[in-house]
């Protein structure tokens, strides 16, 4: 499933929708709540610094488990530092700076791969507890 983001409203349907998807692969509340989480930092980060792009949720599985990747992409400005985007308190939109960093602490996997030309893409595994 992929949701157009370019407003706070998107946002709200994104979450809304990530909650539903959650649930539907078997997940109970304290996961699709943290899948929430993940799904609004990235989506305001989409907002805030490339004013549009998508979120995207699909199904992964392994022998053992089942979980839902959620992807943020969009076609800003690009993130300059990885590294220092991943530590608290760095923002460069004078905010608090915990998103990224938030959503590293409560997933199990956070991939971004961001570049001028290409744009951002940020993958988030986050799997059935
Ligand atoms: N989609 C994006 N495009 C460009 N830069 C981004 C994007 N997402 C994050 N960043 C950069 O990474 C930094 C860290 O993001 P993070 O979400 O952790 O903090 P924040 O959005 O600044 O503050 P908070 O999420 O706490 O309100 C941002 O300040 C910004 O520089
Ligand atoms: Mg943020």
């Amino acid at each position: 499933m992929t949701i157009s983001i370019r407003s706070e409203d998107d946002v709200h349907y994104a979450r809304h929708e990530g909650i539903e998807y959650a649930n539907s692969i078997g997940m109970e509340t304290l996961d699709s709540t943290k899948v929430s989480i993940i799904i609004s930092e990235l989506a305001h980060n989409i907002i805030k610094y490339a004013k549009k792009g998508f979120i995207r949720f699909s199904k992964v599985t392994n022998e053992i488990n089942t979980g839902i990747l959620i992807e943020a992409i969009d076609n800003g400005p690009a993130i300059h530092d990885i590294e220092k985007a991943l530590k608290d308190n760095y923002s460069t939109g004078g905010s608090l700076g915990l998103g990224l960093p938030g959503i590293k602490r409560i997933s199990d996997d956070l991939i971004i791969h961001s570049s001028k030309e290409k744009g951002t893409h940020i993958k988030v595994t986050y799997w059935k507890k």
